[in-house]
């Protein structure tokens, strides 16, 4: 498609009012499902990013389908997931290959139950269903669902029954599988015959042709062989290749973007993140200099942080990069502030008026480019209720302009945050960036406790410093979600020498965590952390103690602000 400034089927370009109006998007660099909740009624550049083999996944609100998802893509195969009520043409647009469905907390007998839509089976493509998606074609190909006398939730031990069974190729004759349900098949649809059993489930499994229902769910990991049913479906039953990988991605998105942006200008907010550097290199790699990156520094960054990014998308990338030292317009702004939102907005509002600053100078951009991932969109395209259980306020400070003046090229807005790690190996760019740890927009401000002064934020990044390197140097760094020290505002007295001190405390904070949404303090080796303290103390002038957060999420956050 060429690029066309009046085409409405490629814009969400509309005038901003002022300069709050384009507001905390890009300050919030993680901060994209109020986009993507935007993006999801507009199909611009929502067209998938391949035309090869897919799945269709249809999610009938379980809270596994996004594993679903992730499990189909680990098997190289592209997916989407989309609700049972989307329009036929978006499945069509797809070419599926084969369809899962998954599971839900309905009853099929529930009046309110969602329903499978027609052409799931009309089309005739292979089907699996999964708990609540196999107890649906059951009931709607002539089969029974009722109650099960015993709910089944958790463990249990599945027996196959026809290890020819095109789905159990290569598999056990028994494995660990995982159950959540109430009601389950209590008789066959005709011509289906029982391919595996439980204890309590006399139809864990069931066929025909090329239509499959499982009672448990394949796509958890407790699931032992669960991983090896998906493939077998994909593989053997739907009868695709695995041609989704990093390097076709990378090939038919640089089509794609250079379709949609044509000969436009694109902008980009550089944040140092993995999502952005890697939008910013899709798009780069695709329209070269038509691409203009800009990078606020905020005075909040790590070590180091700023010259990194420098060189590598100047210096290495050789792309166009604004960079704006902003220290002290940020700075000067945060001076006696010490509520931990208030910090949020004020960073939040700066981010915009340097961001919009800078854009103008660049003038007539037609598009922005941005790192949404697909958890986002799918947040944001299923049922409220749950999405609101997941989606955290505080990420979407300041909220986002109903309104944007720029359309939007999100080369990532279909991938997993493996996937785009994958990718990013794939164009070439460091490891070291491409594994970074999460870290935060607002930055070191919500990691010094109280007011944000130079000499504070000075203390806390060589505390930092120390902590990253010894994580790095234990070989831990991958294997957490997140590590870093945090300035406590408390002063305790210490002994160093013949003297008496009363100096600073650092918490040392490291987690394991799947999304950042729930979390575990790191059972890091104790010999880490006796460097880290030892190193600590001895070379950050005013610290003389350091604690070790030892406290999961809920019911405390990953932050300590
Ligand atoms: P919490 O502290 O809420 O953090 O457990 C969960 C994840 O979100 C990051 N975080 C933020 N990211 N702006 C961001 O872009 C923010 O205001 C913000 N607050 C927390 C945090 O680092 C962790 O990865």
């Amino acid at each position: 498609m060429k690029h066309n400034k009046e085409a409405p089927d490629l814009s969400h370009r509309v005038a901003a009012t002022d300069d709050l109006e384009i507001s905390a998007y890009l300050q919030v660099a993680e901060t994209r499902k109020v986009l993507a909740d935007q993006e999801s009624e507009v199909p611009s550049s929502t067209n998938s990013p391949i035309s090869r083999e897919a799945v269709v996944i249809l999610d009938f609100g379980s809270q596994y389908s996004q594993l679903i998802a992730r499990r189909v893509r680990e098997c190289h195969v592209y997916c989407e997931i989309l609700p049972p009520d989307a329009p036929y043409e978006r499945v069509q647009a797809l070419q599926p290959r084969g369809f899962i469905l998954s599971g839900g907390p309905a009853s099929v007998y529930d009046t309110d139950a969602p329903k499978l839509p027609g052409y799931v089976l009309e089309t005739g493509l292979p089907v699996l269903g999964v708990c609540y998606g196999m107890q649906l074609v059951a009931q709607e190909l002539g089969g029974l669902v009722a109650p099960a006398t015993k709910r089944e939730y958790g463990h249990a031990v599945a027996y196959v029954n026809d290890t020819s069974s095109r789905i159990f190729t290569g598999l056990p004759f028994s494995f660990s599988v995982w159950m959540s349900h109430g009601d389950q098949v209590s008789q066959l649809p005709p011509g289906f015959q029982v391919l595996a059993y439980t204890d309590n489930s006399q139809v864990a499994a069931m066929g025909k042709e090329k239509i499959f229902g499982l009672q448990f769910h394949p796509e958890v990991v407790h699931t032992t062989e669960g991983k090896n049913i998906i493939r077998n479906f994909l593989y053997e039953v739907c009868g695709c290749e695995g041609s989704w990988t990093p390097g076709s991605f990378v090939s038919d998105t640089m089509q794609r973007i250079r379709e949609q942006v044509g000969s436009g200008k694109v902008i980009c907010a550089l944040s140092g993140g993995v999502d952005s550097a890697i939008t910013a290199t899709l798009v780069h790699k695709a329209v070269g200099d038509q691409l203009t990156c800009i990078f606020v520094n905020n005075g909040l960054l790590r070590r180091e942080e700023a010259e990194r990014n420098i060189h590598t998308f100047q210096k290495n990338l050789q792309m166009n990069l604004v960079y704006v030292d902003a220290t002290d317009r940020f700075l000067s702004r945060l001076i006696g502030i010490i509520d931990p939102e208030l910090k949020r907005r004020i960073i939040g509002e700066e981010f915009i008026r340097v961001f919009e600053e800078e854009a103008r100078k660049i003038g007539n951009i037609d598009f922005l480019a941005q790192g949404t991932l697909y958890p986002d969109v799918i947040e944001s395209t299923t049922p409220e209720t749950k999405a609101a259980a997941k989606i955290k306020t505080h990420h979407n400070v300041g909220g986002l302009p109903p309104n944007l003046r720029f359309s939007l090229v999100e080369p990532l807005r279909y991938l997993f945050k493996d996937e785009v790690r994958a990718v990013g190996i794939e164009l070439g760019l460091p490891e070291e960036m491409v594994y970074r740890q999460p870290f935060p927009g607002p930055g070191l401000a919500i990691r010094v406790i109280g007011e944000v002064t130079r000499e504070r934020l000075e203390v806390l990044r060589a505390a930092d410093w120390i902590v990253m390197n010894e994580v790095k140097r234990s070989g831990l760094y991958r294997e957490l979600w997140q590590s870093f020290a945090i300035l406590t505002p408390l002063r305790s007295v210490g002994v160093m020498g013949d003297g008496r001190t009363y100096a600073n405390v650092v918490a040392v904070r490291a987690v394991t965590s799947e999304d950042g949404m729930t979390a575990d303090w790191a059972h890091l080796p104790y010999d880490v952390l006796a460097r880290i303290s030892n190193r600590i103390v001895n070379e950050v002038p005013g610290v003389n103690r350091v604690v070790y957060d030892i406290s999961s999420k809920p019911p405390s956050t990953i932050e300590w602000e």
